[in-house]
């Protein structure tokens, strides 16, 4: 739709798009074009388009360099590529504050609203991918919200529905949207899906739309990040973790590499298993992303029962 677009207003060679580094978008050819996760991308190799791929900001072991710098030097490279193929650039997508897939790779609001301005400095559409991190799960309604700018194209699903039925939803500009109205067809906008705009998958939106508004969700989440931060306050004092970080209801820490070997992820998973939670680390990646409704009672069980699991595992 981003290319369509620039075709339409004249700019038929921006065609190309960026996307940052680790960065997941989802498994069609399309989604693997703009992602950067070799696990998922590799064996299709010689099917997805090669774009651009640029640093993301990942704070994690940068003992000697401040979030800011490490910001800076993202940015600036970001800018570089703006500056020398923005003709042929289409649109840059990312994954708004937090990269989920990446090993939730968080970043500061300043980094989105600098890549958001420089996106539309240079006139690259910004993609927010917002698949995860949307619906409050930052904190904001949006992720997008923390930079204080639109994306050009906004991506929804997962908590649209609150994973009852699948819908996903593509948000876009009014410029961007009129602009495939045209007595040609060929003109117009014409993709959809089988089940695109499925009648009981959006009336669930509006009701998960309602709900969260009525019980005030957003608001409440602010105390709930509280208690979620001090529910694993044991993580600061375990010298095998590292990299404690958290934005909005998306808790995560690392477990120091030279500790972990490829079946980590898959032995605390059986671990917690056998402890009645569920945990899914991405590599050496432990995370907490639980649904809005839990208690502070669930908090603490979870959070116990992950230490102890992780203490079992790491011979602690
Ligand atoms: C950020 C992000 N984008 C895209 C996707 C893929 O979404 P779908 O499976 O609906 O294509 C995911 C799925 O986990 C995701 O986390």
């Amino acid at each position: 739709m981003s290319h369509h677009y620039w075709k339409a207003s004249g700019k038929k060679n921006k065609k190309k798009f960026v996307c940052l580094k680790s960065s997941y978008h989802g498994e069609t050819i399309g989604a693997m074009s703009v992602s950067d996760s070799q696990s998922f991308k590799k064996p299709y190799s010689s099917l997805y388009k090669k774009f651009y791929v640029t640093d993301n900001p990942d704070y994690r072991g940068n003992n000697n360099q401040s979030n800011e710098s490490i910001d800076k030097v993202c940015l600036k490279k970001i800018e570089k590529l703006f500056k020398e193929k923005c003709d042929e650039l289409s649109a840059i997508i990312i994954e708004p504050i937090v990269q989920g897939a990446a090993g939730m790779v968080m970043h500061s609001d300043n980094f989105l609203k600098e890549f958001y301005s420089l996106a539309h400095k240079y006139q690259v559409h910004v993609i927010a991918d917002e698949i995860a991190v949307g619906f409050g799960r930052t904190g904001h309604f949006f992720a997008s919200e923390k930079a204080k700018l639109w994306p050009d194209f906004l991506l929804l699903s997962k908590s649209i529905t609150s994973g009852y039925l699948p819908l996903s939803v593509l948000m876009t500009k009014k410029n961007i949207y009129q602009c495939f109205y045209d007595d040609k067809v060929i003109n117009g906008f014409l993709h959809s899906h089988t089940f695109s705009g499925n009648a009981i998958a959006c009336s669930i939106a509006n009701k998960v739309i309602e709900i969260l508004d009525r019980d005030e969700f957003i608001k409440k989440n602010k105390n709930t990040k509280k208690i979620i931060w001090n529910a694993f306050d044991w993580v600061k004092t375990n010298d095998a973790l590292c990299d404690l970080r958290q934005k909005g209801m998306i808790l995560a820490f690392d477990v120091k590499n030279e500790l972990t070997d490829n079946m980590f992820a898959k032995k605390l998973f059986y671990l917690g298993y056998e402890n009645n939670i569920f945990v899914r680390p991405i590599n050496n990646t432990v995370y907490f992303m639980p649904p809005y409704i839990i208690s502070e009672n669930q908090i603490s069980f979870y959070s116990e029962k992950l230490k102890s699991s992780l203490n079992k595992l790491l011979n602690k």
